[in-house]
């Protein structure tokens, strides 16, 4: 049985009063099947940990290498220190505007294991690339090169999330969604054998409330990396709700 995670990616977005929206979604009851998860900005960690409760607290990139001459970069260490459990790697936003590669990404993953972070290693496809009818073959490709061999569903989890749904309001129909995920599930299966079924699948692009439970509803979907509705604890508190009764 794998459990449920809702991910919240608050991206450059939030300053110290924000804070309050997590303080909210804290104080609500833990749901029974579902971990939290929510990656601030860098700089909200620190305060983010003392007051999450049982909401993990993750970033949303690290460097791979644990300390050095990289400024402005920050170690998986570092997060690990300042009280995250998690870190995002590979983001499209940081694939296009920071031109990382998978074996950018990969070696982002093994430095977060290094340091006991869960890895939340995202791909997915551009509009054009759906177009061309390339989704299934890049996902292959990134899942390939993102993925570390030792990869296991402990510490690793797969996000998929199609570029052109990102920030849009664009969802792919529950058939694409589907079909992405469970060609993912097999993909992994074919590679890691049995421990292929224990990696969470998170869907990610234009998750809100109103389409939370018919995505929650695909077969392969254990749960959402969130953007824009996870910066208000209502919204994401609606999500959280969704995919617990799912
Ligand atoms: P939105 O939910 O704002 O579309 O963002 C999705 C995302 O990129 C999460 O990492």
């Amino acid at each position: 049985m794998r459990r449920k995670l809702a991910a919240g990616n608050w991206k450059m977005n939030g300053l110290g009063a924000d804070l309050a929206e997590l303080e909210r979604l804290a104080a609500a009851p833990a749901p029974a099947q579902t971990g939290r998860l929510i990656c601030p900005p860098a700089t909200l960690i620190s305060r983010a940990t003392l007051i999450a409760g049982d909401i993990a607290i993750g970033g949303q990139d690290c460097h791979a290498a644990q300390s050095g001459a990289h400024t402005g970069d920050i170690s998986a260490e570092m997060l690990a220190d300042c009280g995250a459990s998690a870190v995002i790697v590979g983001h499209s936003e940081r694939r296009a505007d920071h031109g990382e590669t998978d074996a950018t990404i990969a070696a982002k993953a093994k430095a977060a294991w290094d340091e006991g972070l869960l890895a939340v290693i995202c791909i997915g496809e551009s509009l054009a690339q759906r177009d061309a009818g390339e989704t299934l073959d890049l996902i292959a490709a990134q899942l390939a090169g993102s993925l570390p061999d030792n990869a296991t569903g402990a510490n690793t989890v797969v996000a998929y999330e199609p570029i052109w749904a990102i920030g849009t309001g664009l969802v792919p129909t529950l058939e694409q969604i589907a079909q992405a995920h469970d060609f993912i599930r097999e993909t992994l299966t074919a590679r890691f054998g049995g421990e292929g079924h224990a990696f969470r699948l998170l869907y990610g692009g234009s998750v809100k409330p109103d389409n939370a439970a018919d995505i929650f509803s695909v077969a392969n979907v254990d749960g959402a990396l969130v953007g824009g509705a996870s910066l208000k604890a209502d919204d994401f508190q609606a999500i959280i709700d969704a995919l617990d009764a799912a």
